[in-house]
């Protein structure tokens, strides 16, 4: 099997065990109290139940306000929302920006859910997807004026493709804005890494990836204290449930969750790991 199809097949499962269902979420919000004829995309996004981002709808705002003070997409902008998962993050940019976006995940199985997510919220006027590699988006040059990748390009071995893609995608003075986790990853993280490819260049290498593939990194932002904050709440939380997970594949949605929230927490908390918002303009 060739590294690509390989590095597919484990993301599959990964995300398959950490997705939730349609069903699941109706339930969140049947559970909340919200009108599931009327679901609106803050209804989702405020209670963290379509995003898979480090730090989930709090780090959300925090992007935005970061990405604001470098450009604010119009209405009349397309932005991508590159590795899109459940599409929370798109769904936020159109309803903080009035501006339509595209998300793409590799992962057929995600932007199904996506999709759905989005009818429901009923702005598949705004929205659309494409399921396709970030490193071959097959998509136009100079499609989109905001590239957005929150903690994805950690599964992309071709750092040089995903970012010379991305670069080619945007248009001139375009923004790249993103979110990760910068190498090298420890020990701790090895559980993680042995359920799914995860690639963190240290943060030089990750500056001389996005700068060599013709973008300017405008600004570096700091963000573990938060997404340690996040994963504290969520481990307290995961933690307290352990007794009483019924069913065999929520047994499994939980396990897999634990492994990864206690490798994070162990890299963010002690072992110096880092995670950061990344800004960055195309220039050529
Ligand atoms: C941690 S999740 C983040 C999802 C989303 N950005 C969010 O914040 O909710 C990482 C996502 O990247 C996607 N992904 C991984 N490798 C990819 C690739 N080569 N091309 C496109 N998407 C990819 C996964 O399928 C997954 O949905």
């Amino acid at each position: 099997m060739s590294d690509t199809s390989t590095s597919t097949t484990r993301l599959t499962k990964f995300y398959g065990e950490m997705s939730p269902s349609l069903d699941t979420v109706m339930s969140a919000l049947l559970a909340a109290g919200v009108d599931t004829d009327h679901v609106k995309a803050s209804d989702l996004y405020r209670r963290d139940l379509d995003c898979h981002n480090l730090g989930m709808h709090r780090m959300l705002e925090i992007l935005k306000d970061v990405a604001e003070e470098y450009g604010r997409p119009v209405p009349e902008d397309t932005l991508l929302d590159l590795g899109c998962g459940l599409g929370g993050p798109g769904r936020f940019l159109v309803d903080q920006f009035g501006c339509s976006v595209v998300g793409v995940d590799l992962l057929p199985l995600r932007v199904e859910l996506a999709r759905a997510l989005t009818d429901l919220t009923r702005m598949g006027e705004r929205i659309s997807y494409r399921v396709a590699d970030a490193t071959n988006l097959g998509v136009e040059d100079a499609s989109f004026a905001q590239a957005w990748m929150l903690d994805v390009s950690m599964h992309i071995r071709d750092k040089q493709a995903l970012f010379g893609e991305i670069a080619r995608v945007l248009r001139p003075d375009g923004l790249l804005v993103m979110h990760e986790q910068t190498g090298p990853l420890p020990k701790a993280m090895l559980p993680v890494r042995r359920r799914a490819p995860y690639i963190a260049p240290s943060f030089p290498q990750l500056i001389r990836y996005v700068e060599g593939a013709g973008l300017r990194v405008l600004t570096w932002r700091d963000t573990t204290h938060i997404v340690l904050e996040y994963f504290v709440r969520m481990r307290a939380l995961l933690g307290d449930q352990s007794e009483a997970v019924p069913a065999v594949s929520a047994r499994r949605q939980h396990d897999v969750g634990l492994t990864v929230l206690d490798g994070y927490l162990e890299t963010l908390a002690n072992l110096g790991g880092r995670t950061g918002i990344l800004v960055a303009k195309r220039v050529t």
